[in-house]
């Protein structure tokens, strides 16, 4: 098993160009179940969350192609409609392909997605509006065995809360369904509107994606595009919190302002300064960061969960308290006890989790249990006195395309081995 060896406080400096947001490419290639044609999709970024998703296309019968950071998918001969089991638990997000697989084959057979390290991941709300859309599922022994008899039909569909991946579900399915579907407190994340644009390109009837209420009228068809994936706002904020506890200065190019609205005031709050132009970010960082004050994650456009772990991780090493209230998951601290190991001083409590700074972190041999702590660790591990040993980063594999090579080419001194 690889880890990587991170050997702390060398600054940082250069300009890196932000990978395609996975949270959006892997509904999208869901969504390609839906289209004729060969699709091309521009931007993708080479994560084993994507390759996942890529080998269920293929399963299902797509024909899927890379050509470096292009995805050419061909779902014309798509004949299956079942997802067997070790590729679903492969990542948690395969679950968007549920809607996808019943909108083009009017039926779907899946293991419930696994839950994962950061808490259970249920997925009632997928099924309570995939059932209002006139979906038959039958839950036995782990399997979900989805059928639509008369097909999928439009629905007034509430979200008891902005799932994400429900929000997607509903959108796929709904296309190419019989009338219009209406998806009242759906999610707003930028990803949601990059799907919507997919899907519109393609020919779908999408009005409102990013506001609270969406409406898809169902068409006959729909045909392949040509897209360019959005810009990865949580690796946005990872890398600014690279910068931020190392004292460096940093350009970030291709970032979309509003996609970070809501991590770059609590940077600002630490002492960061940040100037965005003709989309890119200059950021820099002073020798001495700031408390963050109070971050409440929330969805979009509230603080983001995913960014989380990583600005956490930043506020160890930053003068007084910082408090963080995680809303969206259940158990999304796992990390703090690794970085209680580097000396950082964090008590949490459910949601809560308080932060004293601390004047330095040290080195030390930590284990990453998801992907965002695991970009923690690294976080840490930079600004750490001596070497941080991380291992599992597999987890960070999952997210972060190559995310050692892209510090390594700023300046810090970080082997996989
Ligand atoms: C998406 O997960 C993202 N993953 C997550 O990113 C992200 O943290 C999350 O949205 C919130 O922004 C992808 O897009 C692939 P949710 P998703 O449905 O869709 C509860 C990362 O690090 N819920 O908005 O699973 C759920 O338990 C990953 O890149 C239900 O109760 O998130 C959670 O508490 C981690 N029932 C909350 O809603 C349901 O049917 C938010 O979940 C569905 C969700």
């Amino acid at each position: 098993m690889s880890k990587l060896f991170v050997t702390g406080r060398q600054k940082l400096s250069g300009e890196v160009c932000v990978q395609g947001a996975k949270n959006s490419a892997l509904p999208i290639l869901a969504a390609t179940l839906l289209t004729n044609g060969e699709n091309t999709i521009h931007n993708c970024p080479q994560l084993s969350d994507i390759e996942a998703s890529v080998r269920i296309l293929r399963y299902l019968g797509c024909d899927v192609r890379r050509c470096g950071k292009t995805l050419l998918v061909k779902s014309d001969d798509v004949d299956k409609y079942d997802i067997p089991d070790e590729l679903m638990r492969k990542t948690r997000s395969s679950i968007v392909f549920l809607g996808a697989v019943l909108a083009r084959t009017g039926k779907a057979r899946l293991t419930f997605p696994g839950g994962c390290e950061i808490g259970p991941r249920p997925i009632d709300l997928h099924l309570k509006a995939l059932r209002k859309m006139g979906v038959v599922i039958k839950e036995k022994h782990g399997f979900l065995e989805c059928e639509a008899p008369k097909g999928l039909c439009g629905a007034k569909i509430t979200l008891s809360f902005p799932s994400v991946g429900a929000t997607e579900d509903i959108m796929i399915a709904a296309c190419l369904a019989n009338g219009t579907t209406t998806i009242i407190n759906a999610a707003r994340e930028p990803e949601i509107c990059d799907l919507a644009d997919f899907l519109s390109e393609c020919g779908a009837q999408i009005y409102g994606a990013g506001e609270g209420v969406i409406i898809i009228d169902g068409v006959g068809r729909l045909d392949c595009t040509n897209h360019t994936i959005i810009p990865d706002r949580i690796v946005a904020a990872t890398l600014m919190a690279c910068a931020a506890v190392t004292g460096s200065s940093i350009t970030l190019k291709g970032i979309v302002s509003n996609h970070i609205a809501s991590t770059v005031p609590v940077f600002e709050d630490a002492g960061c300064t940040v100037k965005i132009s003709r989309g890119n970010l200059k950021f820099s960082a002073p020798q001495q960061l700031e408390s963050m004050k109070t971050i409440r994650t929330m969805p979009y456009p509230g603080f983001p969960t995913d960014a989380q772990a990583p600005l956490l991780a930043a506020s160890c090493v930053a003068r007084g308290t910082t408090v963080f209230v995680e809303n969206i998951f259940e158990n999304r601290y796992r990390h703090t006890t690794e970085l209680v190991r580097m000396g950082a001083n964090i008590h949490t409590e459910g949601k809560v989790a308080v932060i004293e700074g601390v004047s330095s972190l040290y080195g030390a041999k930590v284990q990453a249990t998801d992907l965002r702590g695991a970009a923690a660790l690294i976080v840490a591990g930079l600004c750490a006195e001596g070497v941080t040993e991380i291992g599992g980063i597999k987890y960070l594999e999952r997210g972060y395309e190559g995310l050692e090579l892209i510090l390594s080419k700023l300046g810090a001194n970080i082997k996989k081995i």
